[in-house]
Parts: structure tokens; sequence; C-alpha cells
């Protein structure tokens, strides 16, 4: 690694040094549009109590050993996880290009779909504000506002715009750290608005049978139950974060005072915690107003507008509320930008400032297409199209990217020819707090991968079949 980067690195480590500085950076990378925006939506169209079932499963299952492996190999290699699969192996190392490749495409498709949802976070954001929302009450007029959003490119390519370059600016600037100082703060308010919200819906009439529908598993009706359990792994991985290098880059900048099985299990709590929080809240909103829970992307939006419109002073609450969520949001955003850019001025060279303006084009570009999916596309499209470009984007990084990424990690940490299994479980029992099981190798190396192989299988069948 030549001067630039290696200051780079050791300047984002400092910042680290602190273990609440480190858990604040991954858990504000890993919460965001997952928890607030995919996880009641995904609930909702997938029968509720058993989804979320299924969901927790496969956190403690699949979630946790992926996220030790992840932390360990950064923290181990001090490089971002392409160099990590080039530097930790000692044998073989061309072995591992691939899986840098698809760890630089999946933050790419990644970046692409999650523009226009922060984007749709700051229209409403701003349509609270100034006081557009006010009137909406009813399912269908909650309903209209959002699909007029949608049947509108202009207005929704300005917020993915406006998204991409405050990201992209933040990171050209390598304001990065300021910004996390900011963060914390305000991904504090989050939880706050998150808890007093959650306790206030769930005193709503009606709210009780939300909760059933949501916390009661239920064998399904009419969707089958391998749709759900895809549905629920693909969201564990979404929304950890696992499986394309996000979380193994905060390993490299973390000190080895603490085993990495327990930061494991307090980003995980942080996460579930945001997830659970914001479920409760959207389904006492429909159940309380009468909104569909199957409603799709759009469905935070609706849901949550009826419960501001329905309280004094919603509209100041409901401005502050999507204004954190945005935030949230954008710093994912700025880590995930972090990520492009670091392998851009590792492998390519760039400077900084160049990587910045590269994704800024390149991301801004390429998400454009999830933003005429709404409208334009659906428009040309001799036929129509019955899913949107945002739901293909989302399967290839979900179902597609994600566990292919986070299979090859676990073969990484098991295999001889990868770093073995032996270096692996010495990184990550470095430290006080909790071992990570050495017995559990059976499960890792053999398991795991099946196990995660059955259900991206099961991702692919559910699409085409
Ligand atoms: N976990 C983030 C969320 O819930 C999204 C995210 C950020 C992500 N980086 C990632 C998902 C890397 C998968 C892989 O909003």
């Amino acid at each position: 690694m030549n001067g630039p980067q290696e200051t780079e690195m050791s300047q984002a480590r400092e910042t680290t040094s602190s273990r609440f500085g480190f858990l604040m950076l991954a858990a504000g990378s890993a919460i965001g549009l997952g928890n607030v925006w995919r996880f009641p939506y995904m609930a909702g169209a997938n029968g509720g109590g058993l989804f979320v079932l299924f969901y927790l499963l496969f956190l403690l299952l699949l979630g946790f050993p992926v996220m030790c492996m992840e932390l360990a190999v950064g923290r181990a290699s001090r490089r971002n996880l392409y160099g990590a699969f080039r530097d930790l192996p000692e044998k073989r190392p061309s072995l591992w290009r691939f899986p840098a490749g698809v760890a630089f495409s999946g933050n790419l498709i990644l970046m692409i779909m999650y523009t226009t949802v922060t984007g749709w976070m700051l229209t409403y954001f701003v349509d609270f504000l100034t006081g557009r929302l006010a009137a909406l009450s009813t399912e269908a007029e909650l309903k209209n506002q959002f699909t007029s959003l949608m049947n509108n490119p202009g207005k929704m390519s300005f917020y993915m715009i406006l998204t991409v370059l405050i990201g992209s600016g933040i990171c050209a600037f390598g304001l990065r750290r300021g910004v996390e100082r900011i963060t914390k703060i305000l991904m504090a308010g989050l939880f706050v608005l998150l808890s007093v919200l959650s306790l206030y819906a769930l005193f709503l009439p009606g709210a009780g049978s939300g909760m059933k529908f949501y916390l009661m598993p239920s064998l399904p009706g009419d969707t089958n139950i391998f749709k759900i359990a895809g549905g629920a792994m693909s969201q564990a991985f979404f929304t950890l974060s696992l499986g394309i290098g996000a979380l193994e880059i905060f390993g490299s900048y973390t000190d080895k005072k603490n085993s990495l099985a327990t930061e494991s299990i307090l980003i995980i709590s942080c996460d579930t915690l945001a997830a659970l929080l914001s479920g409760i809240l959207v389904f006492a909103a429909c159940f309380s107003y009468g909104i569909q829970v199957d409603g799709g992307p759009g469905l935070v939006l609706f849901s949550l507008t009826g419960i501001f419109n329905h309280l004094p002073g919603g509209r100041i609450l409901g401005s502050v509320f999507f204004l954190f969520l945005s935030i949230a949001a954008l710093t994912t955003i700025i880590t995930v930008f972090e990520n492009l850019i670091a392998f851009m001025m590792d492998e390519w060279h760039f400077s900084r400032r160049k990587a910045a303006w590269v994704n800024f084009l390149v991301v801004g570009v390429l998400s454009l297409p999830c933003v005429f999916g709404f409208n334009i596309w659906r428009h040309i499209h001799p036929l129509g199209t019955k899913s949107t470009i945002l739901d293909f984007e989302d399967w290839l990084i979900s179902d597609i990217c994600l566990p292919l990424g986070s299979i090859l990690i676990v073969f990484f940490c098991c295999r001889d020819s990868g770093w073995t299994w032996k270096k692996f479980l010495a990184e990550v029992n470095t430290g006080k707090g909790l071992r990570f099981p050495a017995w559990l190798k059976w499960y890792a190396a053999v398991i795991l991968p099946v196990l995660i192989l059955y259900l991206f299988g099961l991702g692919i069948f559910n699409r085409f079949f």
C-alpha cells in the first residue's frame, strides 16, 4: 500500500481507537433503511410473525458467525477486503481475487438502489416540513401520495442526486470524521424517537391485532414457507451489512482489546432493536388506520405518515423523524462510498478527490434506472413490468451478492487455502469477552455454507419459478 492510503487508513484507525467509537461506527453503518424501511415491508409481505421468527433465527445462525469472520479478517489484515484477501493467505492468493470482485460490485449495486430510497426519505422530510402531507389520513390518500411521487421522475431524480452529492461530497472533503461525531447524537435521537413513538403506537386502537400479526408466528395461508425463509435470510444479511466487506473495514480500524464475538453481539443487538421498534410502529399503524400490510416498498412511508397526521404536532414530529431517518441512511451511504473509494485508491491508485468524483458520476448515473423503473420504464415497456427495477436490484444484492460474498468469507476463514481456521480463531478470540467456540468449526466449515447455499438457491428459485 502506498503513502497516501496508509495515511488514510491510520487516520481512520485513530478515530475508532475508542471502543464506543468503533461500535457506533459499525452500528451506524448497519442501522439504516434496512431496519426502518426494508424490515417492516418484508415482514408485512411475508406473513408477519413467522418471518420475524426466521429473521431472528438467521441473525443468530448466519449473521453472528459471518460477522465475527468479517471483523476478524479486517482486524488481522488492517486492510480493506480486497487487500485482506490478497495479503492474509499464505498460499494461492490469486484464488481470492474473485471475492474482491463480488464485494466491489456488491457495494455498487447496493448504492444504486439505496440512493433512490434515501431520496424518498428526504422527500418526505421536506414535504412534512412544508406541510404538504398534513391533510392525508385515509389509506387511499396516503397511498396516492406515494404513487404520485413514484410517477414523478423529476422529483425522485432530484432527491436521489442530492443524496449522491451529499454522500460523495462528504467523502471527497474527508469530512467523514466530523460527520461521524454529529451523527452519533442524531442516531441516538432516532432511537429515542423510535422508542417513544412505538410506545405511543402500542396504545392505538387496533394495535393489539397488529402486534399479533407481527409477533405471533402462524403458518402461512397462501404464501409459501420457503419464500418466507429466503426473504428472512436476505433480510438478515442486508440489515447487518454482511458479505461485501462493509464490516470488514471497521474491523480493520479497531484494536485488539475486546473479543470480536462480544463486539458482534453488541452490533447485532443495536441493529435488531432498531428493526423491532420500527416494526412495532408500522404494524400498529397499519392495523389502526386500516392500511394493508403488504403494501411493498412504500409501506413505511404511508403507514408512518398516517401516525404523524393523527398526532398533535405531527407535522414537526414527522419532519424530525424523516430527517433522522435520512441521516441514518446517509451515514450508511457514506460508509459504502468510503468502501468504494478505498478500493479505487488502493487498486487503481486514484486520489481521494478523483475517486469521489468518479463515484458521484457512476453512482449518480447508475441510480437512474431505479428511479425510472417506477415511471418512464413502465410506460415504454410494451408489457409493463410486474416488478420494478428497485425490486430486481434489491434481489441482486440481497439474494445473490450478499449470500455469495458471505460464503466466500466463510470459506476464506475455514480453509487451508485461505486464511485457515486456526488463524481466524486466534484473531476472533483476541481480547476480553465472549469466546468463539473452537468446536464450531464443523458448523462453520460445512453446515454454514450449505445452509447459505440452500437459501441462496431458494432466492433464485423463488424469483424465477
Ligand atoms: N445494513 C444497511 C441497512 O440496514 C445497509 C448496508 C450498508 C449494507 N452496507 C451494507 C447491506 C453492506 C449489505 C452490505 O440499511
